[in-house]
C-alpha cells in the first residue's frame, strides 16, 4: 500500500529532495539487557543511545522514519524533545524481528534508496554513512551494507559468509563453524526501493526463533543475481549494543573520544580514565580536571579553572579562573569568575556565586545569590538568601528559611559582618555594613552600621566551682558513713576506696 505524498505531508513527514530516506529500527525488546527498560533509553556519556543515530541522520538532512514498539512513548518523547525536525514514527506492535520491523515502514518508502540503521549502534559517524552512500550510488548496487572485523570467533554478530558463490548473512544461532566467515554485519544498509518492494515479502520467519530477519534480504538479492556491495568499517565505529557490558565498552570509547578532543584544546586531566564527561560538557583551555571528577548534564567550565578531585558538577556554568576544591557538589548553579569553592561545599537550586566570592568547607548554598568578594568559609547553610558584596559570613551561620509551610528570604546587604554561629530567622534584612554578634539568634531587621546582639547575657558566678566541689565531697563522705558496719569488735568499712 502506497500513501500519497500529500497525505504524508499532512502527517508531518519531512519529505526532502534527495533520493534517499532513512529508517532507524528502535522497537526491539532489549532482552539481553535484563533491565526491564529499552536499551535505547540508556545513556552513553549523558545522551540516550537512540539519540546518536537520530541526531546524526537529522544533521545529514535525511527524511527520517523510526520504528518504535517496546516502550515506544518514552523513546518518542526523548526524540521529540531533542530533534527539532519532524520525524515519522512507525509502530511495530509485535516485535517479530528486524525484517518485520522494516516491513512496517513499507507505506513510507518514497525515496529511490533507503538507508536502514539499527538503533543500537551509537558510534557511527557521518563519514562512514557518506562512504556507504557513495559506494551504493557509484556501483549501482541494490544493496550496500557495512561490514567489520571481529577477533573473537564466538561473537554475537551476524556472520557475512560466502556459500556456493552467494553472499549471505547468517545469525550466530544458525552459523556452523565450517562456514567461510569473512566478516561481521554492522547492521547499516542501503537498499534500492524497487528491490524492497519486489522482494521484502519473500522474507520468511527463521525456523528456530520464528523472527523475521532483515539480514535474509542479502541472500535473496544474491540468489536473484542482484548486485550486493559492502564497505568495511573499523569495528569501533559500528559496535552494536546488546548487553550492559557492551554498553560499558561503548561508553569508554565515547568518553575517550571526548577527552582526547579536550586534550587537543589544552585541557589537562590528572587521571583521565577516572573522569566522567558528557557530550554536552564544555571546557575552556588551561583548565585542570582532577581525578574522579564528574561533569554532568550541560556543564560548562571557563578557562584556567581548577576542578579538584572527586567533585561533581551537574548543570553548572563556571566562569574563568574558578577554583573548585575537592569533594564539592554543585548542581543547577552559576559560579562567576575567580570564585573559590570547597572543599566539601554544596551549591544547588539556581544559586549564583558572584565574582571572587569564597564558599568554604561544609557550606551549603541553596537558591541564593552570594555577592562579589563575599566569604562564607566554614560550616554554614545559606538558603533563600540574597547576600551582597564583601559580606563576611561567620562559621556556623544558619539561615532559618523554612517555617514548616513556606520559604522566606534573608537579605544581607553589602559590607555586613555576620558573627560566628548566628541563627538568622527569615524573613530578615540585615542592612549595609552592620554587625551581628557571634552566637546571636537574629529575629529582627538590623539597621545599617548597627551591631545586633541576640543572645543571653553572660553571668560569672564567683567561686562557684570551689563551692560545688566542696558540696560534692561532703555528700560523698556522708554516704561512706552510712556504709560502715560492725562485725564483732572489728570495724569494717564497706568501701574499697578507703
Ligand atoms: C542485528 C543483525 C546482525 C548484526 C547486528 C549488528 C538481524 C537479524 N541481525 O543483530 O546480523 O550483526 O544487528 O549490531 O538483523 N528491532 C526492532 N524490532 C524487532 C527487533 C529488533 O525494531 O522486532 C530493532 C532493535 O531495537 C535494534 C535493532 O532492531 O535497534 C537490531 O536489533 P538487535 O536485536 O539488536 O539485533 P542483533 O541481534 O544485534
Ligand atoms: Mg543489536
Amino acid at each position: 500500500m502506497q500513501i500519497p505524498l500529500a497525505q504524508l505531508e499532512e502527517k508531518g513527514v519531512f519529505m526532502q529532495q534527495t533520493p534517499l530516506q532513512a529508517i532507524i529500527l528502535a522497537a526491539g525488546r532489549s532482552k539481553r539487557f535484563n533491565t526491564h527498560t529499552s536499551k535505547l533509553l540508556e545513556k552513553i556519556c549523558g545522551q540516550e543511545m537512540i539519540l546518536y543515530p537520530v541526531k546524526l541522520l537529522a544533521h545529514m538532512h535525511y527524511a527520517l522514519h523510526i520504528v518504535v514498539g517496546y516502550q515506544a512513548d518514552a523513546i518518542k518523547n526523548i526524540i521529540k524533545q531533542n530533534i527539532p525536525k519532524t520525524v515519522n514514527f512507525v509502530e511495530q506492535t509485535e516485535q517479530r524481528g528486524t525484517g518485520h520491523a522494516l516491513l512496517q515502514t513499507q507505506p513510507f518508502w518514497q525515496a529511490d534508496h533507503i538507508l536502514i540503521i539499527n538503533g543500537d549502534c551509537p558510534l557511527i559517524n557521518q563519514a562512514l554513512l557518506e562512504e556507504l552512500v557513495t559506494k551504493h550510488v557509484s556501483t549501482k548496487s541494490v544493496i550496500t551494507f557495512v561490514t567489520a572485523h571481529h577477533t573473537d570467533p564466538h561473537h554475537q554478530y551476524g556472520r557475512v559468509v560466502k556459500q556456493d558463490g552467494i553472499t549471505k548473512i547468517i545469525e550466530k544461532s544458525d552459523y556452523q563453524i565450517n562456514q567461510d566467515q569473512c566478516c561481521i554485519n554492522a547492521g547499516i544498509y542501503i537498499f534500492d526501493k524497487k528491490f524492497l518492494h519486489k522482494h521484502s515479502h519473500d522474507l520468511k520467519p527463521n525456523s528456530q526463533s520464528q523472527e523475521i530477519y532483515l539480514t535474509d534480504l542479502i541472500a535473496i538479492a544474491a540468489q536473484n543475481h542482484y548486485k550486493v556491495e559492502t564497505i568495511d568499517a573499523p569495528y569501533d565505529t559500528i559496535r552494536g549494543v546488546n548487553t550492559l557490558k557492551e554498553l560499558w565498552a561503548v561508553e569508554q570509547i565515547k568518553r575517550c573520544e571526548l577527552i582526547s578532543s579536550y586534550m587537543d584544546q589544552g585541557i589537562i586531566f590528572s587521571f583521565p580514565q577516572s573522569t566522567h564527561i558528557e557530550v554536552t560538557t564544555r571546557i575552556g583551555s588551561g583548565t585542570r580536571i582532577g581525578a574522579g571528577v564528574h561533569l554532568i548534564d550541560n556543564t560548562s567550565i571557563g578557562q584556567n579553572c581548577h576542578i579538584g578531585p572527586f567533585s561533581l558538577l551537574e548543570n553548572v556554568t563556571l566562569g574563568n579562573n574558578v577554583i573548585i576544591e575537592s569533594h564539592t557538589v554543585l548542581k543547577d548553579c552559576i559560579i562567576e569568575d575567580g570564585a573559590h569553592i570547597g572543599p566539601f561545599a554544596r551549591i544547588r537550586n539556581e544559586s549564583k556565586i558572584q565574582e571572587n566570592a569564597q564558599i568554604g568547607n561544609f557550606v551549603e548554598v541553596s537558591k541564593s545569590v552570594i555577592g562579589t568578594h563575599t566569604k562564607a568559609k566554614h560550616l554554614s547553610y545559606l538558603g533563600n538568601a540574597h547576600i551582597g558584596n564583601e559580606v563576611n559570613i561567620g562559621a556556623g551561620t544558619i539561615t532559618c528559611n523554612y517555617d514548616g509551610f513556606e520559604k522566606h528570604t534573608t537579605t544581607i546587604a553589602d559590607g555586613a559582618f555576620i558573627g560566628s554561629h548566628n541563627t538568622l530567622i527569615a524573613p530578615l534584612t540585615i542592612e549595609k555594613k552592620s554587625y551581628t554578634a557571634a552566637g546571636s539568634t537574629i529575629t529582627h531587621n538590623v539597621p545599617s552600621q548597627a551591631l545586633a546582639i541576640g543572645r543571653a547575657r553572660q553571668i560569672n558566678k564567683e567561686n562557684y566551682v570551689v563551692q560545688l566541689k566542696k558540696k560534692r565531697r561532703e555528700k560523698k563522705e556522708k554516704k561512706i558513713e552510712k556504709n560502715i558496719v560492725f562485725i564483732g569488735a572489728k570495724k569494717t568499712i564497706n568501701d574499697s576506696s578507703l
